[in-house]
C-alpha cells in the first residue's frame, strides 16, 4: 500500500490547494487585478537534456514523478522527444534530440543538461507582453493560440538570463494532457510496493546563477519587466566560507508562489561554487530546484533508497550548541535529522528543513533542494556557511576548488 509523503488537506488530491500551498511554500494573499504582470504559478520546467529517454526513466524511477505525456516521432514530432513528467503539482518536460539536426543539439553541446524554461502560469499572456515589452523585455515569442480537439492554449515567452526563457501560459481554455501536438501517455515503470505516492508537492523556488555584477540587473529586470519584488537578501559574510563567496539575492511573484533567489559569485581566495557553474554551463542558467515536501524525512530516505547522493553535513553541525540553541524544537528529533544530514534554519516566522542533492548531471551544475517549511519564509540563511563548507569538500574531491 502506497503512503501519502505530500501530505494535503485531500490527500487523494494530486495538485495542492490554496491551503496547503500556504503551508508548503508560503503563498500570500495577492490583488492580481492591480499587479501588471500577474502570475499564477508555474507552468513546467522545461529541460533539454543528452537522453530524454533516460532521464525520464530517472525521474520517475529515482524522484517518483509520472510520465503523463508524451511527443515524439511516433506522434509526428521528428525533432525531438518530450516526456512530461508531474509530482503533484510540479511538472517537469524534459526533451532530447533525434534529429541530429535538432536546434536542440547545439543548446546540449553547450551547456549540457538544464532547464531552459522556467514556463510561468499566467491569466492573460497579452497583458503580461504588453508590459513585459514597454518595459524592456526580449519577446522571443509573440503570443499565439495553439489549438487541438482539447481546446487552446495561449502563449507567449520572453528572455531572462543566459539562454533561459519564460514560456507565459494561459490554459484557462485547455484540458488535454499538455500542449496540442502531445499525448497522454503512461510508462510502464512500476513504484515498488511500500513507495510513496509522490516524494514533492510544489516547486518551492528556482535558483539562477549569473555572472559577477549581474544580480543587480537580473533583480531589477525582474521587478520592472514582471512586477516581482524583493523578498531577502543576503550579502558577503552571510555566506562567505574562507574560499568562496557568493551573494543572493530574491525576487518573488505578487502571491509568492514563484521566487527566484539570483546569486552571483564574490570575489574570494579560491573558485566559488557560482564560478564552476558558470564556467561548466558556459553562462549564466538554473542552478537548483527547491522541491516542498510535508515529510522530509521520509523523501530522504525513499530516495537515498533509489540511490540518489546528498551532500554531507558534518556532524559538528548538529553538535553545535549555538546551533541547538538557535534551532529550538522542531518536529523530528535532532538525532533523526543528523542521522539523515537534514539541515535546520529558524527565523522570527518558524523554521525550515532542507537538505540539497549532489548534481543530478554530469556537469557540476543543476541539482535539487528537498524543503519543508513550518512558517519560515527563507531560505536557510543560517545554513549557508555549514552547505558551502560541504559543497567546497565536493569541490575539492573534482579537482576544482
Ligand atoms: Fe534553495
Amino acid at each position: 500500500m502506497s503512503t501519502e509523503v505530500g501530505v494535503t488537506s485531500t490527500p487523494a488530491a494530486a495538485t495542492p490547494e490554496t491551503e496547503d500551498l500556504r503551508r508548503l511554500i508560503g503563498l500570500v494573499e495577492h490583488d492580481a487585478a492591480a499587479d501588471p504582470f500577474p502570475v499564477t504559478g508555474w507552468d513546467a520546467l522545461v529541460w533539454t537534456v543528452g537522453n530524454a529517454t533516460q532521464t525520464a526513466h530517472f525521474l520517475e524511477s529515482a524522484f517518483g514523478l509520472r510520465l503523463e505525456a508524451y511527443s515524439g516521432p511516433e506522434t509526428g514530432n521528428r525533432d525531438h522527444k518530450a516526456f512530461v513528467l508531474r509530482s503533484g503539482g510540479v511538472r517537469f518536460v524534459v526533451r532530447g534530440a533525434v534529429d541530429p539536426a535538432s536546434p536542440l543539439v547545439a543548446h546540449h553541446d553547450l551547456h549540457g543538461d538544464g532547464i531552459v524554461d522556467i514556463a510561468l502560469e499566467v491569466p492573460d499572456v497579452d497583458r503580461c507582453i504588453d508590459w513585459a515589452r514597454t518595459h524592456g523585455a526580449q519577446v522571443l515569442t509573440e503570443p499565439h493560440d495553439e489549438t487541438d480537439e482539447f481546446g487552446t492554449v495561449r502563449s507567449a515567452a520572453i528572455a531572462t538570463y543566459g539562454d533561459t526563457r519564460h514560456t507565459l501560459v494561459d490554459r484557462s481554455r485547455y484540458d488535454g494532457p499538455y500542449l496540442p501536438g502531445f499525448v497522454a501517455r503512461r510508462s510502464r515503470f512500476e513504484p515498488r510496493p511500500g513507495s510513496p505516492v509522490r516524494i514533492f508537492q510544489a516547486i518551492d523556488h528556482v535558483v539562477g546563477n549569473v555572472e559577477l555584477g549581474r544580480m543587480d540587473h537580473w533583480v531589477e529586470f525582474y521587478r520592472r519587466v514582471m512586477g516581482f519584488e524583493n523578498m531577502a537578501e543576503f550579502v558577503g559574510d552571510d555566506i562567505a566560507t574562507d574560499y568562496s563567496a557568493l551573494m543572493s539575492k530574491v525576487v518573488a511573484s505578487g502571491n509568492h508562489r514563484v521566487k527566484f533567489p539570483l546569486n552571483e559569485p564574490a570575489p574570494s581566495r579560491k573558485r566559488s561554487q557560482i564560478d564552476e557553474y558558470l564556467e561548466f554551463y558556459r553562462g549564466p542558467g538554473v542552478q537548483h530546484i527547491a522541491l516542498a515536501t510535508s515529510d522530509i524525512l521520509t523523501a530522504v530516505d525513499t530516495l537515498r533508497g533509489e540511490g540518489i547522493e546528498f551532500l554531507d553535513t558534518p556532524d559538528s553541525y548538529y553538535e553545535d550548541p549555538e546551533l541547538r540553541a538557535r534551532i529550538g524544537h522542531v518536529r523530528a528529533p535532532v538525532e533523526e535529522l543528523q542521522r539523515r544530514g537534514i539541515l535546520v534554519d529558524r527565523d522570527e516566522d518558524g523554521y525550515l528543513l532542507q537538505i540539497f542533492c549532489k548534481p543530478i548531471t554530469d556537469r557540476p551544475t543543476v541539482f535539487f533542494e528537498l524543503i519543508e517549511r513550518h512558517g519560515s519564509l527563507g531560505f536557510g540563511k543560517g545554513n549557508f556557511k555549514a552547505l558551502f563548507q560541504a559543497i567546497e569538500r565536493e569541490q575539492e574531491s573534482r579537482g576544482n576548488l
